[in-house]
């Protein structure tokens, strides 16, 4: 392996919680039932993808494309007023230390996340320049668990898919890796479906593999 695409929520920040109250917000707005649960399965997964997940369970009137789409940028909003209390004191310093290590040992490093805010989060904690490259999801059309932005990172990175491990809590980043012919690794959640070919307990681990 050249390089590690990493994700970013769930790998290297927990900002769950963030979406959770952002979207138990909207979801009471719609008075449609969610729960920590249904929070699970939109790990990797886009912001309208995940509100079509919400409305599974949706029982009003059929909404318009136009009142999604006002329903995600309300989300979106309590979402930014959260992470705008994030500090560099919420990267843990075993995660600064092993992307650094990556980085001496010769590895490139890219982020490889379906968020739109990716970008705001890296600055909020204080990790931009930990990143060679950065593949998110203002750059894709198809959101995990297409690879589109696994097939971004490694394209800006300048290596060939099959030389790239990429990081990942999420099933559907899991399959995203697999489908664009990487390596993987999963950490947290995405460890149960066993699917990946290393399993994670601690991000350090990493440095066990990329010797
Ligand atoms: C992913 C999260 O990183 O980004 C998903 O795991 C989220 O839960 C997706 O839906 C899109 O995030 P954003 O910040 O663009 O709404
Ligand atoms: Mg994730």
């Amino acid at each position: 392996m050249k390089a590690v695409i990493f994700d970013l929520d769930g790998v290297i920040v927990f900002t769950d919680k963030f979406h959770y109250q952002a979207w138990k917000k909207a979801a009471d707005d719609l008075g449609v039932y969610f729960d920590e649960e249904i929070n699970n399965r939109l790990r990797g997964v886009s912001r309208m993808a995940s509100l079509e997940i919400i409305l599974e369970r949706y029982e009003g009137e059929p909404l318009t494309e136009r009142q999604k789409v006002e329903i995600t940028e309300k989300k979106n909003e309590t979402y930014r007023s959260l992470l705008s209390t994030m500090t560099p004191a919420d990267v843990t310093g075993e995660t600064r230390e092993t992307l650094a290590e990556i980085r001496r040992r010769g590895y490139g490093i890219a982020l490889g996340s379906s968020s739109k805010n990716a970008r705001y989060i890296l600055e909020q904690v204080g990790l931009t320049d930990a990143f060679d490259e950065i593949s998110d999801g203002t750059m894709i059309t198809h959101s995990k668990p297409d690879p589109e932005v696994f097939l971004t990172a490694a394209g800006l990175l300048g290596q060939d898919p099959a030389d790239c491990l990429v990081v990942e809590d999420a099933e559907a980043g899991i399959d995203a890796g697999i489908a664009g012919g990487m390596k993987t690794a999963a950490i947290g959640d995405a460890v149960r479906c066993g699917k990946a070919d290393y399993e994670l307990t601690a991000l350090s681990d990493l440095l066990g593999i990329l010797v």
